[in-house]
């Protein structure tokens, strides 16, 4: 190969220009052409491509979000869109794609390669840490850390207020940034997705909260919880406890911003490594990841299917210390 498009798609997460300097740096290194796609998929579409020199990723490393500009493209859906995308490719004499980005990304990229043949490699970034063949996803730790230090400062008002608070964080349908920040920040209840949960439950942990004296609580409740939102969880605890003094908070997207913690840095900066030599060596439509520190690849078509799974260890040890 002798020319990359690089592009990054879907929710933005930090780490992710960490991961474009890599990639255009070790492109550079090897002697390769690297073209940078603005936008996302909407963008490979619509051709917006930039040619990036060493010099281009300078001071990026710390940034949050992507220079790149990312996007969700519905028109990537169709064949159309899709044509278009290969049509400019061919033009430009782009022989592969590093993609960066989550599921969404991965999808369009692994149709993409069967459809036209262009070699493809994907990069697991998104703060939701939804995708197999990675222990941790580009951005998933920095947007931890932010939703702990968020809820620690939550805390001061619950603690100065005795009250209770139901506090809301991402994940889409995972509960890695719930069950992780939660145990950091001692919630006395932890709501996820791929726990069966029930107010009986949650009433009876605030009830054993009571009677072992605390006088205020802590809840974190992944979006993608399937018992109630945030608000009705709320809702049901006030009639059962009129007492309690409640409050909500979601915290939303300031857990996608941000400078890159150390962690994501050194991932991102590995993964766009393994995704440039990964094309070099002919790998195509596999996704580059790090498993107990080693760099792998896994098909896409696996990475998309498969979960990675909540390690039931933390959830009992979520509960033990809760008392
Ligand atoms: O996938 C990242 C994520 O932040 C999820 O945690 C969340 O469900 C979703 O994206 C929000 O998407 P949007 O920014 O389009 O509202």
């Amino acid at each position: 190969i002798k020319k990359i498009g690089v592009f990054t798609s879907g929710g933005d997460s930090p780490g992710m220009n960490a991961a474009i300097r890599a990639v255009v740096r070790t492109g550079i290194y090897h002697n390769l052409e690297i073209v940078g796609i603005r936008e996302g998929l909407n963008g490979l579409i619509a051709g917006k491509f930039t040619k990036m020199g060493a010099r281009s990723v300078s001071n990026i490393i710390n940034l949050g979000g992507t220079i790149l500009k990312s996007a969700r493209s519905e028109e990537f859906r169709t064949y159309e869109g899709r044509k278009k995308a290969y049509d400019n490719c061919v033009e430009n004499n782009i022989d592969a794609l590093v993609c960066i980005g989550g599921d969404g990304t991965f999808t369009g990229a692994k149709i993409f390669n069967e459809e036209f043949g262009i070699q493809v490699i994907g990069v697991p970034g998104t703060i939701d840490n939804d995708i197999f063949g990675t222990d941790n996803t580009i951005g998933y730790d920095t947007a931890l850390n932010t939703a702990m230090e968020a809820i620690d400062k939550i805390r001061d008002t619950a603690t100065s207020h005795n009250r209770v608070f139901f506090i809301e964080v991402m994940g889409r349908d995972a509960g890695f940034i719930a069950l992780n920040s939660g145990i950091a920040t001692g919630a006395i209840d932890i709501l996820i997705p791929e726990q069966k949960d029930s107010l009986e439950d949650l009433f009876e942990n605030f009830e054993r909260a009571k009677k072992r004296g605390k006088n205020s609580s802590i809840v974190v409740v992944a979006e993608g919880e399937k018992l109630a939102s945030v608000y009705t969880l709320a809702e049901k605890t006030k009639e059962k406890f009129p007492d309690y003094d409640i409050r909500i908070t979601v915290l939303g997207h300031i857990q996608r911003g941000g400078s890159p913690s150390c962690a994501d840095r050194v991932l991102a900066s590995r993964l766009g490594y393994g995704a440039v030599v990964g094309l070099m060596e002919g790998i195509s439509n596999q996704m580059v990841g790090i498993r107990s520190n080693e760099m792998v690849y896994t098909p896409i078509e696996e990475a998309i299917k498969k979960h990675n799974t909540i390690n039931e260890n933390l959830l009992k040890i979520s509960e033990i210390l809760a008392i």
